[in-house]
Parts: structure tokens; sequence; C-alpha cells
């Protein structure tokens, strides 16, 4: 499982390059699948939630070569829409292969998706479009975890989501793409990641216009061809790092980010009376030499609201720079099993169903806790480069589904942070107790 053993107290200062979002590089793999030809994406970010999503693209006939951050994946020679129910497991982004599928084959066959457990996570809003659209789904008859969506004849259509869910408005998206006439998704969500995914559409000879504004149209019918792509840095990555660095005190650059993209975590901090500088396509940000004091309620929502993505980063950074305020959740229902782990590190914090509130100037102590989710183990490290003493992070595996090169990138700055394989280590006793 892994484990990142960390020795608090050090500032983090430095430049660094934002790493391609996963949010972005996901939906864009999954969409990759309805064009023919080759296609090649930079920076794509080395996490294994990519990793996992190249496995299935091969288990659907795709070949995919990957050289680091570069991955070529052809999609000329598919044959296969059933996604293995193991794989589907791996990860939530599996189920935008239903959409691409569907447009691709006029089939899918899914099961329920995996990801991080911070709430429920249904697929009704997704279900409910591609009914919308026309697509006939059921249960299968020799499998009743397993979902079979055939498309039969899509047709353009209104469709308004009853939430803007980011998973819902890109599945829809992609499977509009094969669908006679135009489609309108309304109240879709907003997200750069979506914006991302229309440009990545139109490259490939589609025609999508509207993304980022709420109502996307989607002109069906379209044949779709590999091209090039960059995928766009990653703000989660980007504000991970920038609570990281000012909480120790430090000051960070980061490079190839859109502040824009951040703007209400760069608010929040300055009002916190953080010093940020923003560029054309980086940020400079410092703790400056006052103490950073920040008070009132921060809320999620969707873009271009708080994100629910840096919540729990920006908890474990208020235990430290909060004076008497709260951080609400409105997004997800179960993300804050991570702060019973800062409790345990000595945060002095209320937690109840949709609210932590942060008493404010606490001293954090290392200690032993427990990643239980991707963004919630984030939050955990910067609880620990922020703490008194050492402090062990396990399970480094839900840290590392979005997050690349992550110790590299806290080392390069000023951290201290080793990290070893709990299955090396429990061999390297059992050859111990062997040779004693
Ligand atoms: C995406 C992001 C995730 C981020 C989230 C919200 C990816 C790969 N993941 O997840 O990192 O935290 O957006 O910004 O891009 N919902 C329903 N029914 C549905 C779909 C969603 O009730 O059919 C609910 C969810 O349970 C949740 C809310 O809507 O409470 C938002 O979910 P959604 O925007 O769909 O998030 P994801 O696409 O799963």
């Amino acid at each position: 499982m892994g484990t990142y053993h960390i020795k608090g107290g050090r500032k983090l200062s430095g430049e660094m390059e934002a790493s391609g979002a996963k949010n972005a590089a996901l939906p864009i793999l999954a969409a990759s699948v309805i064009t023919t030809g080759e296609n090649v994406f930079e920076a794509c970010p080395e996490i294994s939630d990519v990793d996992s999503m190249i496995t299935i693209l091969r288990s659907l006939g795709c070949e995919v070569v990957r050289d680091g951050a570069q991955l070529a994946v052809n999609a000329s020679g598919l044959s296969e829409s059933r996604i293995p129910e193991e794989l589907m497991k791996e990860m939530r982004s599996s189920v935008f292969l239903a959409g691409s599928l569907l447009a691709r084959c006029g089939e899918a066959v899914i099961s329920s998706p995996g990801g991080c457990n911070i709430g429920r996570r249904p697929i009704d809003i997704h279900i409910k479009g591609l009914r919308r659209l026309g697509a006939d789904i059921r249960q299968s008859t020799d499998n009743p975890d397993h979902i079979v969506i055939k498309a039969g004849k899509l047709r353009g259509t209104q469709l308004k989501l009853d939430y803007p869910s980011v998973g819902a408005t890109e599945n829809l998206m992609l499977a509009a793409i094969s669908a006679e006439g135009t489609t309108v998704i309304e109240n879709s969500a907003r997200e750069p990641e979506i914006v991302a995914l229309q440009e990545y559409i139109n490259k490939c000879g589609g025609n999508v216009e509207g993304a980022g504004s709420g109502i996307i149209t989607i002109k069906g019918g379209t044949k779709l061809h590999g091209c090039s792509h960059r995928v766009i840095a990653d703000r989660i990555e980007a504000g991970t790092f920038m609570l990281m660095s000012l909480g120790t005190g430090g000051e960070i650059y980061i490079k190839g980010i859109t502040a824009e993209y951040l703007r209400p975590l760069i608010n929040c901090l300055k009002e916190g009376g953080c010093r940020i500088r923003e560029e054309r396509n980086s940020v400079y940000a410092s703790a400056g030499s006052d103490s950073i004091k920040i008070s009132g309620c921060i809320s999620t929502a969707p873009y271009p609201g708080f994100p629910t993505d840096l919540q729990p980063q920006l908890t474990a950074f208020l235990t430290k720079h909060g004076a008497k305020c709260t951080v609400e959740e409105n997004i997800f229902e179960n993300r804050f099993r991570y702060a019973k782990q800062l409790i345990k590190m000595g945060a002095d914090i209320e937690i109840s169903k949709k609210q932590v509130i942060i008493n404010g100037n606490n001293i954090l102590y290392g200690g032993d806790v427990e990643a239980e989710d991707l963004r919630g183990g984030a939050a955990l490290v910067i609880a620990g480069l922020m703490a008194e003493g050492d402090t062990a992070v396990r399970n480094t595996k839900y840290i590392k589904r979005g997050y690349s090169r992550f110790a590299g990138k806290i080392r390069a700055m000023g951290g201290e942070i080793r990290e070893n394989d709990e299955r090396e280590q429990n061999s390297k006793e059992c050859q111990k107790k062997e040779t004693t």
C-alpha cells in the first residue's frame, strides 16, 4: 500500500511546473475511442488513474504507447464494447466510456464505476440523459451488475441536467457526437476541463460549442479523426502545492497554470494576508512576513465556486492558519473522513455532517495517519509537512491516483518526505527474523 514518512517543520519554497490535469486527461482519453487514426497527447499526467484508463483502452482493442508524459492512442482497431467489471471498478472515469463507446460502436456494456469513496456518487443523471437521447438501457440478463446500453438511433435533443454534474456533462457530450441532429445540454457543468474536452473534440473534427457557459450545443453525426493535443494544467495540483508551500511559510512559483482557474482559492489566500502575483501563464504566491489568518466560511460549489477537490487540502492548511473559520462541503456527502485523522494530529476542529469548524491557532503534531481517498490523502501530507515531528501517511496508492511524482516534487521544494512500500518493509522484517 505504501507509506509516506514526513519530517515536519521544513519550509517548502521553489518553482514547479504544473502537470497535466487528471480531470482533463481522463475524459479526453475516453473520447479518443470515438476517433480513428493516431492521437498524440502531451502532458498526460503520470498517475495511476491514467494507467487504469490505458488498461481499459487496450482491453477494448486500442493501441496505446506511452513515453513518459506523452501518450499515443490509436483506436482504429477497436473491437470490444464491453468494459471488464474489474477495470470499471478501478476508477470513476470509466463511466465516460459509456458515452464514447455508444458513439463509436452503438453499444456499451458497463457496470458500476469505482472511484474515491467520498459519497454515494450515483449515475442517474448520466442514464437519464442517455435515455433522452434515445439509448436503450437495461440490466444484462447474464449478470444483474452489468448495464447494457444500446444506441439504436440516437437523436439530438434538448437536455436539462438536474445538477451540473461534471461527469454527466462529459458523458452526454460524447454520446451526442453520434446523434442525428443537434443536442443542447442546459445546466451543464462549466469546469475548465469541460472546455478542454470541447477543444479536443473540435480538433478531431467535431462540432461542439458553449462549453464553460452552462449551455453546450453539439452538432452530431460527425466522424472524428485523431489529433495532437496538450492536456491543460492541473489546477487542483497547483492549488495543493500552493497550500502546501504557504502552509509551511514558504513561497512558490507555479508555471503553466491559469490563475483564473484558481480564483476562489487565490481570493481566500489574499484575504488572509498572502502575497499573490498573477502572470499570464503562472502564479507566484508567498506567505509573506506577517502571519496568515483566514476567517469566515468557505463553501464548495460547482465551478466557478470553490472546488470540492481542494476542500480537504484547504482544511488542513486552516488548522494552522485559520482563525475561527468554517469549511462547508456542498458537493459530496462523505468528504470529511480525513478530518478525523487531522484530529489525531492535534487539530482543534469540530466535524459535523456538512461542515468542519476550525477553532484556530492550532499546532499540529506528527502522527500515524491513514489516507482514505485521493484529496484527503494530500491534505494529510500537507498537515504532516506543517506539523512538529514525524508523520506517517499510509495508503499512498490513493494519492498516486491523481498526483504525478508527488513526493519528488515535494522534495524539490525542500520538503522531507520519503516513501516505503509496506510489502517491501514486511519482507525486510521477515528476512531479519529469519537471520536472527
Ligand atoms: C468530477 C471530478 C471530481 C470532482 C467532481 C466535482 C473527474 C474525473 N472527477 O467527478 O474530481 O470532485 O467532478 O467537481 O472529473 N451526481 C448525481 N447523479 C449523477 C452524477 C452526479 O447525483 O448522475 C452527484 C454526485 O453524487 C455529486 C455531485 O452530483 O454529489 C457532483 O458530481 P459530479 O459533478 O458528477 O462529479 P464527478 O463527475 O463524479
